[in-house]
């Protein structure tokens, strides 16, 4: 016992570590600081399970395009825990990506991004970015036919990029094409380059913390004046100040355990996602989509018209850059209760709903055709039959309800036709139909002349029994 004493005694002569540790933990902080203050911490501490976990997996990874997919059978069905771990590592991501999303929005309403903290908020921007980033790399180390095709894509989108392009997608592949030197390009990324960026940027992070100290929970009317802030803030740690431990930090271990353990329990009873096919390139149907954090993002890729698309891809990631940069330049004084700030509030509801809205649709997937539509019932069709029948049954057979639906069964790709008999005429309808469109194809070589006029008369039957109803009206007159 003596000797433990001595030997720790001796420690801290020499370091100071003991003291700078008691000294940090206990630094005051303002009082009723409250549940809106954990999210930082347990992010913090998502990214630690991500280190360790990430770190574990590395061990029976194998970053070559020959094995890797084997080495992640391996993991999951063989490895010892290897199941769990990676479940830990995929809903680890998540919990991260969530948990950053929710801490920006809470310094955000509250204005803790303001004077003296814009820096700080700064450094979050990076941190978000680099989070993605290592979400985004991650998925291809999958090496799955989705994870491959996904990076397919992801590189053809920063290729169209003017000038740096070329050069862009070049770098991510590490060469013309996808291949191993692409796995080992991204796996240097996901598990040295960019960790060792948080691992700084965190520092950075937490140091500014310390440094401008925990923000004031805002108080309405009481705007942020760089002359006066520091004295206030001052004034009131030295008045009501508490100790970070325990008197505020309790809250941040509850939630924090609270973290860890539903990350251990999800990857339990989920697991993690399963694996794909291999990858196969010459192998076309697949349906790359990324795991769900950027899947919003991919939703509004594929539902913006064609010739949007360049522009969307290389303008709304720096748009958002930009504004989240510029936003403790333009407002770092000021009001920060939310109560006098509605824009922010606005802003915050919007973006939630847009990011909500897309994330709906790229479940619901309508830009891809519905592989899975049956042939339409004789009850929609009216009868079983005759000309109708027959176009109903074509419309099943040559795939036009993959892409169209009729009376709720079918794909979204295209319009639905329902009542397309009373948009198009006939006419209207072959020539559609033979030379297709935007996105559809055409069908001039691929039906018999009596198919076509079997679709177009079914279709031309599509008519809403309202509309019918009026016409006969009007022309009852
Ligand atoms: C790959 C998906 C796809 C398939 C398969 C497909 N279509 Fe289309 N169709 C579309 C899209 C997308 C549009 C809208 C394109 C546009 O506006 O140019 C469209 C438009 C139409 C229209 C015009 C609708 C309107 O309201 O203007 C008709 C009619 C039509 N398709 C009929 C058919 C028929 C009949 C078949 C089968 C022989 C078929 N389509 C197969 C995607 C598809």
């Amino acid at each position: 016992m003596n000797l433990i004493h001595r030997l720790i005694d001796a420690f801290e002569e020499r370091t100071g570590l003991l003291k700078l540790m008691g000294d940090l933990s206990r630094h005051p902080v303002p009082p009723d600081t409250g549940w809106w203050y954990v999210f930082g911490s347990a992010t913090l501490v998502a990214f630690m399970i991500q280190v360790v976990t990430g770190i574990a997996l590395s061990t029976s990874y194998i970053s070559s395009s020959g094995d890797a997919y084997q080495a992640l059978q391996f993991i999951t069905t063989r490895a010892l825990m290897g199941n769990l771990l990676r479940g830990m590592h995929y809903f680890g991501a998540s919990a991260m990506v969530l948990l950053v999303g929710i801490h920006m929005t809470q310094v955000f309403v509250m204005g803790c991004y303001k004077y003296p903290r814009e820096f700080n908020w700064v450094t979050g921007v990076v941190l978000l970015f680099l989070t993605l980033a290592m979400g985004f790399t991650g998925q291809l180390l999958r090496w799955d036919q989705n994870a491959v095709w996904s990076v397919v894509v992801g590189a053809e989108q920063a290729g169209r990029m003017p000038i740096v392009g070329p050069m862009l997608a070049h770098f991510l592949l590490a060469g013309k094409t996808l291949g191993g030197a692409t796995l080992s390009r991204f796996f240097a990324f996901h598990v040295f380059f960019i960790p060792a960026l948080i691992f700084a940027v965190v520092g950075i992070h937490l140091y500014l913390v310390m440094h401008d100290g925990i923000s004031e929970p805002p108080v309405a009317g009481e705007p942020v004046d760089p002359a006066t802030y520091h004295k206030k803030y001052d004034e009131l740690i030295e008045k009501s100040g508490v100790p970070f431990w325990p008197d505020a930090a309790w809250r941040d271990v509850v939630f924090c355990l609270a973290v860890v353990i539903a990350i251990v329990a999800l990857a339990a009873i989920f697991g993690p996602p399963k694996l794909g096919n291999p990858p196969n390139p010459s192998l076309l149907a697949s349906d790359p989509a990324p795991d769900w954090y950027l899947l919003w993002y991919f939703a509004l890729l594929a539902l913006i018209p064609h010739e949007m698309t360049t522009p969307v891809i290389l303008l709304a990631p720096l748009v958002g850059v930009i504004v989240l940069l510029i936003v403790p330049i333009v407002s770092n004084t000021g009001e920060r209760h939310p109560r006098n700030r509605p824009w922010a509030v606005g802003a915050v509801v919007v973006i939630v709903m847009m990011i909500a809205t897309l994330w709906v649709e790229a479940i619901r997937k309508p830009w891809s055709p519905d592989f899975t539509a049956q042939p339409l019932s004789a009850r929609v069709v009216g009868s079983d039959t005759g000309p109708f029948a027959d176009g109903a049954m074509l419309f099943h057979e040559k795939g036009c309800e993959y892409c169209h639906q009729i009376a709720g069964s079918g794909g979204h790709r295209g319009p639905d036709l329902s009542f397309v008999g009373d948009r198009l005429t006939k006419a209207d309808l072959t020539i559609r139909i033979m030379n297709g469109g935007y996105n559809m194809p055409a069908y001039a070589g691929n039906l018999k002349p009596e198919q076509l006029e079997d679709l177009v008369i079914f279709l031309s039957s599509r008519k809403h029994p309202l509309a019918t109803l009026g016409t006969a009206t009007s022309g009852g007159k």
